[in-house]
């Protein structure tokens, strides 16, 4: 099967209800939160992508029985001391970093060295600002340059520590919140909003952790954890995934779309903020509550004309996935839209703010960049001739699905390589496109 694709067809309007995978994250979370329960754990919907084949992988490898079978997994906890740990063993995070970074704070107390590797995307990224907070417990590590492969040496004498989270990073917050419940005593974190799914499953679960929400920051605290029991999570759909299509319909003239049951917890849902700010109509319907996750339906109607936007960075962290398709967004609008203090967009699984830079720069938008900051000068009328080549060399999954909208939404011929990055986050991100096409 070739790696690449050729779009040269613009895609005509739809009016379409679509499903789309479970959220990544909750998947990632649920499969390891699940693995400490004593008993078995079922879920519905998992998202059944690399970065979570990686974490059944990683847990296996623990000694945790896992079946899958259809639409249904079932984890088989031994209690929080349920892993068999044994000698030399090494854990492959792959792609993603919630995985590399969760994972690592669970395992501070091993009793045996552990080595955790990823591909050359994840040994990219920093692991410091984990190792940092995790070796005040008492858990050493060595890294390579700040960088995987890191090797975590744990500690049978862990106490609890303070910390302050101050990127709005929801992997680093978590990966110290799981490091707290194997610590006796108090562990207090101070962080900047980010998602909270952790947290949240941490509630529904009755576990030790109290929550006080500031203006900026969320007071956590957290205590050592005896006992887990087993979780049955039917997994909502991912938003993350879900705003390609939302950008699809955004930038189709008279279309609509409808996304059934997506998980729209108000730390996720930045880009639906950011859009309607942009003069969208995104509706929620059948808003619920599912164990302390917000869903809904998300109704997406296509606007006559986009607004540029100065986009206030209280956003930034609930639409960090969402950034560059949101990019693509703002290249359609009348006039000049800024995003700013976006340093954490190049830490992403390839540098996304030059990605997104580089993008629109290909499509002929004029657009000023520093390490930080974009600002875009839209066109309202924007039509795309040339020919435009993708080579996506970290196999970014959320830069192959932004240029595959790009090209279904403003036309030229586009080769778009490194298919197969997709399979990360959203396997069947394809089909449903087809879908969309399909009259
Ligand atoms: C994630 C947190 C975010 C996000 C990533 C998933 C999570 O990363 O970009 O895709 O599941 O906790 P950071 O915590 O590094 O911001």
């Amino acid at each position: 099967m070739p790696n690449k694709i050729i779009l040269k067809k613009k895609i005509t309007n739809f009016c379409k209800q679509i499903s789309i995978p479970g959220d990544k994250s909750i998947s990632i979370r649920w499969v390891l939160i699940s693995s400490l329960a004593r008993g078995v754990s079922k879920a519905q919907n998992l998202l059944m992508s690399e970065d979570v084949i990686a974490s059944i992988q990683a847990i296996r490898k623990l000694g945790i029985k896992v079946l899958t079978k259809k639409n249904i997994c079932k984890v088989y906890g031994d209690g929080i001391k349920g892993y068999r740990y044994k000698k030399n063993l090494v854990i492959n995070a792959q792609n993603s970093g919630t995985l590399g970074r969760l994972i690592t704070g669970i395992l501070i107390d091993t009793p045996f060295p552990i080595k955790i590797i990823g591909d050359k995307s994840l040994s990219k990224r920093d692991f410091k600002r984990i190792t940092n907070p995790l070796s005040k417990f008492g858990a050493s590590f060595q890294l390579n340059n700040n960088k995987l492969p890191l090797i975590i040496k744990g500690s049978k004498e862990l106490k609890p520590i303070k910390f302050f989270e101050n990127k709005g990073s929801a992997q680093c917050k978590s990966s110290i919140i799981l490091g707290g419940i194997k610590v006796e005593g108090k562990t207090i974190i101070r962080a900047k909003k980010s998602r909270n799914h952790t947290e949240l499953l941490f509630k529904h679960l009755k576990l030790p952790i109290k929550i006080k929400k500031k203006k900026k920051f969320d007071l956590i605290e957290v205590r050592k954890v005896n006992e887990i029991k087993p979780i049955n999570y039917n997994i909502p759909s991912d938003i993350s995934s879900g705003a390609f299509f939302i950008a699809l319909t955004v930038l189709t003239k008279k279309s609509q779309l409808i996304i059934k049951n997506v998980n729209v917890n108000p730390t996720r849902i930045g880009v639906i903020t950011i859009l309607r700010k942009m003069g969208v109509k995104i509706l929620l319907l059948n808003k619920k509550n599912y164990k302390g996750e917000s869903i809904a339906d998300i109704f997406i109607k296509s606007p006559k004309k986009i607004k540029s936007i100065n986009c206030p960075s209280n956003l930034n962290s609930e639409a960090i996935d969402e950034f560059l398709i949101i990019f693509l967004i703002a290249a359609k609008a009348k006039g000049i839209s800024y995003f700013k203090n976006l340093d954490e967009l190049n830490k992403k699984e390839s540098p996304r703010l030059e990605w997104g830079s580089k993008i629109l720069k290909m499509m002929g938008i004029k657009v000023i960049t520093t390490k930080n900051s974009i600002k875009i000068f839209g066109n309202p009328n924007l039509k795309i001739k040339n020919k435009i080549m993708i080579k996506n060399y970290l196999k970014d999954h959320r830069v192959f699905m932004t240029s595959v909208v790009a090209a279904l939404s403003f036309g030229g011929e586009w080769h778009i390589h490194d298919k197969d990055a997709i399979k990360s986050s959203f396997p069947s991100f394809l089909k449903i496109v087809n879908l969309l096409k399909k009259k």
